[in-house]
Order: C-alpha cells, then structure tokens, then sequence
C-alpha cells in the first residue's frame, strides 16, 4: 500500500496532511528517512513518525465494556457512538462493532477489522451464544423459566429456547444465540416483566473483563482471538 494511504488510514491526517508531514522529512520507513509519500509499504515496514514507532497493525479485535445511553453505529449526527468511545485509527482501519447492543444496554461489545469473522459470529446458523444480566421490574418466578426454554412467538419471530437462570428476585442470567431487535427486552416482556437493566456478559467465548471500567475498552489477548476464530470455523494466521 502507498505510504500516504498507510499513514492516513492509521488516522495520522488525510492524504494531503500526510503528504505534507512526509515532504517535511519527519517520516521514517524501516529506520531510513524518505520523502516519497507514494512510495510502496509492506505490512511489515516499521514506520516512524517524528522517530516515534507506529503501532501500524491493520488487523484489530477489541472489547468494549459499552456504557449506557451510547449508540451502536458508526456514526450519529447528534449522538454519542460507541466509535466515540475508541480511538480515530479504529474507525479509519474500520474496527467495526460485531451486532448492536440497544442505546441502554451495557456490557460486552466485540469490534473487529476482520468483515468475515464478523459475519460468521453474527451468522444465525452458528448459533454463537450470548449471555445477559437482566434486572426486571416485577419478581421473576420458575414458569418464567419454563416460557424462556420453550421458545416463545413474539409476533414477527418465534425466538428459539432459551436459558433463564433466576439468580435472585429480580436479576437472571439469560442466554440466547439470536440476535433480533430488542430480543431479551421483548422475551422478557412476554412474561410481563420490564427490564430496567441489561448487561452483556458473554459472547461466544468471550467474558466481558470485569477490570473494564463503562467505557473503556482493551485489545483482546492472542488466546481469545484464538478462541473467537475457532468459533467462527475460520483459521487464523
Ligand atoms: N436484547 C435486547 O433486548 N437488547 C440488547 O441490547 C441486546 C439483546
């Protein structure tokens, strides 16, 4: 790729910013100084900028612990998106979000460079679990965990069994492998409960990391990448 479009895409400047920073001499390529923003770079090239190393890496996964009242899209006119909560190289390498999760629900929120891994873990033929703290307005009771894990016709869709585990009055675990709009809010409201909170907690074989404070966010380590490929039936590397 040319090292203007390389540097751009790591969000240094658009084209002409980066060309300019180039033509001033501050770019390194492999440890010599050029000045040819078009010149040709591999993957590999270590780029430096002012002599500092960028991290040029072109494939990211990472985890976000989404906080409440943030949008899941790539952008908003007036909103807070969760890309807000990354940093600018993200959006421009297009770490995208795999699914959405609603404006108030927080938790677990996987974002990745890699379109087809993400495609495969949102494919509902793969069946990819995810796992929801929910705390409901009124008292949950056994029949509502029998209704969960008959599957349950909510109009436009019969949701497929799921697990509801009643972990005290108001709060359950609850496990699904659809992703449909508003999915556990509407299943819970079949059993005439409100959900006044809802936390991912799992997805695939991801946890969420409890040291993620609401809204931060951390690059998934090389054993999770493993496991999430591995998941998506894909190979990795
Ligand atoms: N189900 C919902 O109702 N909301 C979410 O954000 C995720 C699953």
């Amino acid at each position: 790729m040319r090292l203007d479009r390389r540097l751009s895409e790591l969000a240094l400047g658009t084209r002409k910013e980066v060309q300019e920073i180039v033509r001033r001499g501050r770019v390194q390529v492999n440890g010599v100084s050029v000045r040819d923003s078009g010149m040709h770079t591999e993957d590999t090239d270590v780029l430096c900028v002012d002599g500092k190393v960028l991290d040029a890496r072109r494939e990211r996964h990472i985890m976000l612990n989404k906080p409440e009242g943030v949008l899941t899209a790539a952008r908003d006119k007036k909103q807070r998106t969760v890309m807000d909560l990354l940093e600018p190289v993200h959006a421009s390498l297009s770490c995208m979000p795999v699914g959405r999760l609603d404006r108030d629900t927080t938790g677990l929120l996987l974002f990745t460079t890699d379109g087809e891994l993400s495609h495969r873990l949102l494919s509902p033929a793969r069946h990819v679990d995810k796992v929801y703290r929910a705390v409901t307005d009124l008292p949950l009771s056994p029949a509502d965990v029998e209704v969960f894990s008959a599957g349950m016709d909510l109009g436009d869709f019969v949701a497929a069994p799921a697990g509801l585990v009643i972990e005290d009055t108001h709060t359950a675990t609850v496990t699904v492998h659809e992703g449909k709009f508003h999915q556990v809010r509407r299943m819970f409201e079949k059993v005439g409960k409100t959900v006044v909170k809802l936390d991912r907690i799992a997805f695939g074989p991801l946890t969420l990391d409890m040291a993620l404070a609401r809204g931060a966010w951390r690059e998934l380590e090389d054993e999770e990448i493993r496991a999430l490929y591995q998941h998506a039936g894909m190979e990795h590397e």
